[in-house]
Order: structure tokens, then sequence, then C-alpha cells
């Protein structure tokens, strides 16, 4: 895709950090952007902020809650309705789960299930919802859904929800990729890597629906991913508007690994070599 110019680009978690940046971007290169987000307060007011920065594209906020497929389904049917297209689809939203405070066995089943509901049944019902219309225009279209390294490329132990999740969504991503390749080559996708390093935003404070609380598992106080890079001995943090011009960038050359090259393949590397070997981790 040369240009974003009248493009309409849905953006999913854009009242913050990554998504926040994917749409500011599109919209100043002339997209037609539609972010969603759950935090409906926030969006209204990114939206605002964004819309009078007069970019040469337009910005609108419409509410959804990725886990639940009729709330995606009502968003795609709306935009389809008031855009006549889609050409871009950002299953960007995603959430930081605490999982840490506890071992594996004792986390909360809601943990678990919000967890995959964000990161993979989100990009689930975002595919369901739009790819099958999006196959249906004339033109390119594109899909970018976000993952992580942790998960993607190695799985750190003490974030198992976080880790599987992303794990599982790199595959579908994969499989996704294939499949649109062999029956609808006009439509491509890229999975995006948010990096190289910890990225400024606000995902160690993601607002938690009452539906996933645990009364009996406490959580700890929500934290900004700035302050963990200072409790890791002051790490250096990428910015959350250099993660969305290096994914649009990608989008602009059809690349599907979105990875940035400074990105560490350390982690890989060694699992990949315990497999070939056949060496326990
Ligand atoms: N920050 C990092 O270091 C980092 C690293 C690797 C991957 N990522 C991934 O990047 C993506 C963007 O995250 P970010 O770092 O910008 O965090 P962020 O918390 O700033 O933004 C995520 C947005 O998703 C929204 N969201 C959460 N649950 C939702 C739901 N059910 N429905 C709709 N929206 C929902 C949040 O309200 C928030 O606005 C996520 O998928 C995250 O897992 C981030």
């Amino acid at each position: 895709m040369n240009s974003f110019k009248d493009k309409v680009a849905v953006v999913t978690g854009g009242a913050s950090g990554v998504g926040r940046c994917l749409a500011q971007q599109l919209a100043a290169d002339g997209a037609k952007v539609i972010i969603t987000d759950i935090n409906a307060e926030k969006l209204a007011s990114v939206a605002a902020e964004l819309t009078a920065d007069r970019p040469s594209g337009t910005i609108e906020g419409i509410a959804s809650d990725v886990t639940k497929e009729e709330s995606v389904q009502g968003l795609a049917d709306t935009v389809f309705a008031k855009y006549g297209r889609v050409d871009m689809l950002f299953n960007n939203a995603g959430v930081g789960l605490a999982d840490m405070r506890s071992p594996f066995w004792d986390l909360p089943t809601k943990d678990w299930v919000w967890g995959f509901g964000v990161h993979v049944m989100g990009p689930v019902h975002g595919i369901k919802a739009f790819v099958p219309r999006m196959i249906e225009q004339d033109g390119e279209g594109f899909v970018v859904n976000t993952t992580s390294g942790n998960g993607a490329l190695h799985s750190i132990t003490n974030t198992p929800i976080y880790a599987s999740s992303k794990a599982a969504l790199t595959s579908l991503t994969e499989v996704l990729y294939g499949q649109l390749k062999e029956k609808a080559p006009h439509i491509k996708v890229g999975i995006l890597f948010p990096g190289p390093r910890l990225v400024n935003t606000g995902l160690l404070d993601s607002p938690r629906p009452d539906e996933y609380r645990d009364p009996a598992n406490p959580l700890p106080k929500g934290v900004a991913m700035s302050d963990l890079a200072q409790r890791m001995g002051g790490v250096e943090m990428t910015e959350p508007e250099d993660v969305a011009a290096y994914c649009l960038e990608c989008v602009k050359k059809d690349q599907f690994w979105m990875l940035h090259p400074e990105s560490s393949l350390d982690g890989f590397e060694a699992r990949a070599a315990s497999l070939r070997e056949r060496r326990n981790p």
C-alpha cells in the first residue's frame, strides 16, 4: 500500500499508547481513521485531541469491547455503513495482566479468560467482522495484529497468560497470512512486535472490567511502563510514536514480520537451539 490518503483504517485500543500514535500518523497522512477502545471517555477525548491537530484525514472514536463478538460486529456494521469500506484493520488492543503476582496454578481463571479474550479472541472477532467484507472490496487491504516478543519469540516464564496468549496470536496470524495469500492475495497481513525496547505506554495499568476481577486474588497497583523501566535499573525505552512509524513503514513495504532490526533475537535463538538439539530449556 503506497499511500494512506483517503484509506479507511480501524485501530483497536486506539485511546492510548501505540494505537493512539498509529491513528495520529495515519490521519496525518490523509487516512480516515476510526479508533475504538473499551475506555469510552478517554477515547472521546483522544479523538477530539487528535482532530484538533487538524490532520489531513479524519479521526472518529467509536467505543467497543474486543472481547465481545457482538460489540465488534456492531462496530464493523457502523463503520461499513458510514464509510462504505475498510482498507486497514489494526488489531492492537492489549492488556497487562499483572500475571507475575502468582504462580501459574494460582492465577484466577478470570485472568486467563481476560488475557485470551483481549489478545486472542479480540483479533479473531476483528478478523471475522471485517475481513469478509474487505475481501469483497476492490483494491488492497491490510490487517496488522500486534503481538509481543514475549510469546512470539520465546516465553518469559513469570508472565504465563501474557506470553501464551501472544504465542497463540502469533500462530493465528501466520495462519491468516497463509490463507489470505492463497485465497485473497489483495488482503495483506503483518504482525507487529512493539519495540525494540519496552514501549513507554499505559500497558501495565490496563482498565480491568469487573467481570475479570477476582476478590480472592488482590491486584497490585497499576504502574506506568516508565516505572518498570526505572525498577529495571533505568533501562532505555522506545516511544510509541516510533513503533507506529515503523509499523506504517512496514505496511507500505508489505512486510509481514514487523520486527524492528534492533530487537534482540537471543531468546528466540536459544529456544530454537534447545529444540533443535533436544536439550531441555
Ligand atoms: N508497551 C510495550 O512494551 C509492549 C510490548 C509488546 C507488545 N505490546 C502490545 O502493544 C499493543 C498496544 O499496547 P500499548 O503498549 O500501547 O498499551 P496501552 O495500554 O497504552 O494501550 C492499549 C489500549 O487497549 C485498550 N483495551 C484494553 N482492553 C480492551 C478491550 N477489551 N477492547 C478494546 N480496547 C481495549 C486499552 O483501554 C488501551 O487504550 C498491545 O497489544 C500490547 O500487548 C506492548
